[in-house]
C-alpha cells in the first residue's frame, strides 16, 4: 500500500513557516502584497482565487482583490498591471488564467514586471528556470518538488515521466526534475507507446487533464505517482489524472485529489510573493 503524500498538512506546516518570516519583515517594516486579477466568471477560476486570498490572510500578507467584469477590453486590464507595476506595497501581481477570448494571454503575462510574476509565466522567468538561476518557481510544479523533498524523495538518477507538455505544469516540471538530476520524458497526446513509457518511471507526474487517465497497467510496481489533475467525476466529485483506486496498491507513494499537490500549488504562490517581498526590499531571510 503506498504512502499517501499529505498535501494539506504540508502546507500547513510551510504557512506556518511563512507567517514566522512575515513577522520579521514587519518588524522592518515590509507586509508582502499580493495582487489577484480575475477576468469573468469562472466558477473554478473563482474558487482558487478565493482560496489564494485566504491563503494571503493565513501567512499574514496583504492582498488585494480585482474582479473584472468579462467585457473588461485588454487595454483595460494591461493599464490596471502597469499601476500595479509602479506601486511598492504590491510585490506580486497574479492575473487568474484563462481569460475571456479577447484578451491575449501573452500579452498579459509581458505586461507584468518581472519582478512581481509570482506564477513565474514571463518569458524572462522562464528563462531563468531553464538555466536554474531562478528566484520564483512556478507554483505547480513547485508544489510537487516541495511534496517530493518532504516525503525524502530525491529524484536523482531516477527515471521521472511526466504526461502534459503545458507551460504551466509539464515543461517546467521537466526542468525542475532534470535540475534535481533525474533522467526525465515528457510524454504528450502524440507519444507512441505511452502505457509502457510511463512503466518505466520511478517518480510519474500526471499532468495531462483527464478524469482518471492513469491506470494500474500505466504504473511500475513502486513508482511515485504525483497527481496534478483536477476533474469532476459524474458525480460531481474532484477526482484526478490518475485512477487512484486502481493504483494505491502498486506505487510506493501517491497523492490524492483533493488534498495533494492542489493545496500545496498555493503555498508555493506564498513563497513566491515572500520572496518578492525580499527582493524587492533588499531583504535576506
Ligand atoms: N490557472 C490555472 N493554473 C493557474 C496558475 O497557476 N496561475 C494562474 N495565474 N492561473 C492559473
Amino acid at each position: 500500500m503506498a504512502v499517501i503524500m499529505d498535501g494539506k498538512a504540508t502546507s500547513a506546516k510551510l504557512r506556518k513557516e511563512f507567517l514566522e518570516k512575515v513577522s520579521l519583515l514587519k518588524e522592518k517594516g515590509v507586509t508582502p502584497g499580493l495582487a489577484v486579477i480575475i477576468v469573468g466568471e469562472d466558477p473554478a477560476s473563482q474558487t482558487y482565487v478565493k482560496n489564494k486570498e485566504k491563503a494571503c490572510v493565513e501567512c499574514g500578507y496583504y492582498s488585494e482583490k480585482y474582479a473584472l467584469p468579462e467585457e473588461t477590453s485588454e487595454a483595460e486590464l494591461l493599464a490596471l498591471i502597469e499601476k500595479l507595476n509602479g506601486r511598492d506595497e504590491i510585490n506580486g501581481i497574479l492575473v487568474q488564467l484563462p481569460l475571456p477570448k479577447h484578451i491575449c494571454e501573452d500579452h498579459v503575462i509581458r505586461a507584468i514586471h518581472p519582478l512581481k510574476d509570482v506564477d513565474a509565466f514571463h518569458p524572462e522567468n522562464v528563462g531563468h528556470i531553464m538555466t536554474g538561476d531562478f528566484a520564483f518557481v512556478p507554483c505547480t510544479p513547485a508544489g510537487v518538488m516541495e511534496l517530493l523533498k518532504e516525503y525524502d524523495i530525491d529524484p536523482t538518477g531516477k527515471r521521472a515521466v511526466i504526461i502534459g507538455r503545458s507551460n504551466i505544469v509539464g515543461k517546467p516540471a521537466a526542468m525542475l526534475l532534470l535540475h534535481e538530476n533525474a533522467t526525465v520524458t515528457v510524454c504528450h497526446s502524440r507519444t507512441k507507446d505511452l502505457a509502457a513509457i510511463c512503466r518505466e518511471a520511478d517518480i510519474l507526474v500526471a499532468a495531462i487533464g483527464k478524469l482518471e487517465f492513469v491506470t494500474r497497467d500505466m504504473v511500475k510496481p513502486g513508482a511515485v505517482v504525483i497527481d496534478v489533475g483536477i476533474n469532476r467525476n459524474a458525480e460531481g466529485k474532484l477526482r484526478g489524472d490518475v485512477n487512484f483506486d486502481d493504483v494505491v496498491d502498486l506505487a510506493s507513494y501517491i497523492t490524492p485529489v483533493p488534498g495533494g499537490v492542489g493545496p500545496m500549488t498555493i503555498t508555493m504562490l506564498m513563497q513566491n510573493t515572500l520572496r518578492a517581498a525580499c527582493i524587492q526590499n533588499n531583504i535576506t531571510l
